[in-house]
C-alpha cells in the first residue's frame, strides 16, 4: 500500500496510511511526512509498532528530540521518551489528568518544542481522546480591527499562570529558578509555512505585556473562547498504534480524562526541538 495522507476533518489534522517507521525510510516519505505536518498541524501515523529505539528513531524525521523534564516518568536508557499514564489518583481516588486545559506544551520556555508526539500503546475502549483546535484558523477568522489590535502584542508565559484553571506539578526550588517567566508573541509566525496563529494557553500564559489586568484579562479571555469554538476543533479517537505529532507553534490542545476509572491509557511522549517565537 502507498503512503497516503487523508484529513481527519474541515479544519486541522490527517493521517498518514501505507507506511511503516520501524523501517529506514527513504527521503521522499520523510518529506512527505514533515508536508502533511506543515499543512494539517496534526499528523497522525496509523499501525505502529515500535519499540523504544524505533520510536526515537521514527520521532527524529521531525527534528531533534528532547530530554523530558520529568525525571522519573522516562525510559532510563531512553530519556528523550516519558511515559504518561492516567495511573496518579488524587486523595480521593480520582484520576489525576495531566493537559486537561487548553495548552499548547511547555509555553513557559523560552524555546518551546515545535512538536509533541504521543505513541498510543495502550487504549481505553471508550473516552481519552484528545482535543485540538487550530490557531491559525481562530487568527484569520478575527475581524481586522482585532487583527490589528492583537499583532505586536507580546505575552507573559508562566510555569503556572495566576489565571490557570488547573494546578501545575511542584517544582524544585533549582527548577523554579531556571525557568523564569518569560515573554512570547501573541501571533507566531510559522516558521516553515509563514503562517500566522495565536499562541496562547490556559494553564501559562499570565497577561497580555503593557495593558493593565483588567484589560489583558477580558482580551486573553475572549481570544480563548473564540479559539476553541467547536468549529476550529478536532477530537482525536485514538487507536492502539497511532503515532501521532501536533505542532505546538499554531494549536492547543487538552487531554479528556472521561475514560472509565478501572481501563488504562499508556502513551509514549516524545517532544521535539522548536526554535524562538517569533
Ligand atoms: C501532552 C498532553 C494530552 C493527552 O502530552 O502534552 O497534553 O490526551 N496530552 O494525553
Ligand atoms: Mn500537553
Amino acid at each position: 500500500m502507498p503512503l497516503t495522507i487523508t484529513p481527519l476533518s474541515d479544519v486541522l489534522a490527517a493521517e498518514a496510511t501505507g507506511i511503516d517507521l520501524s523501517e529506514p525510510l527513504d527521503d521522499d516519505a520523510g518529506e512527505t511526512l514533515n508536508q502533511a505536518f506543515n499543512g494539517h498541524a496534526v499528523l497522525c501515523v496509523r499501525d505502529q509498532h515500535l519499540d523504544p529505539g524505533q520510536y526515537v528513531a521514527a520521532a527524529s524525521l521531525f527534528g531533534e528530540p528532547v530530554q523530558q523534564v520529568n525525571r522519573y516518568s522516562r525510559f532510563p536508557e531512553f530519556p528523550e521518551i516519558g511515559i504518561l499514564t492516567g495511573d496518579t489518583k488524587d486523595s480521593r481516588g480520582e484520576r489525576i489528568i495531566n493537559g486537561a486545559t487548553w495548552h499548547t506544551d511547555h509555553s513557559f520556555t523560552a524555546q518551546p518544542p515545535l512538536g509533541t508526539i504521543l505513541y498510543a500503546v495502550v487504549i481505553p475502549d471508550k473516552g481519552g481522546a484528545t482535543s485540538f483546535c487550530d490557531m491559525r484558523a481562530a487568527y484569520a477568522a478575527l475581524d481586522d480591527d482585532m487583527k490589528k489590535r492583537v499583532d505586536g502584542l507580546k505575552a507573559v508565559h508562566a510555569y503556572e499562570s495566576s489565571r490557570s484553571p488547573r494546578r501545575m506539578a511542584p517544582r524544585t526550588e533549582e527548577e523554579v529558578t531556571e525557568t523564569p517567566n518569560v515573554e512570547h508573541p501573541l501571533v507566531r509566525k510559522h516558521p516553515r509555512t509563514g503562517g500566522r496563529a495565536l499562541y496562547m494557553s490556559t494553564t501559562r500564559l499570565e497577561r497580555i505585556v503593557d495593558m493593565d489586568r483588567e484589560e489583558s484579562n477580558a482580551l486573553v479571555d475572549e481570544l480563548l473562547a473564540h479559539a476553541t469554538q467547536p468549529k476550529f476543533v478536532y477530537d482525536h479517537e485514538w487507536r492502539t498504534g497511532d503515532m501521532l505529532i501536533w505542532d505546538n507553534r499554531c494549536t492547543m490542545h487538552h487531554a479528556n480524562g472521561d475514560y472509565p476509572i478501572e481501563e488504562k491509557r499508556l502513551m509514549h511522549r516524545i517532544m521535539i526541538e522548536g526554535e524562538i517565537p517569533v
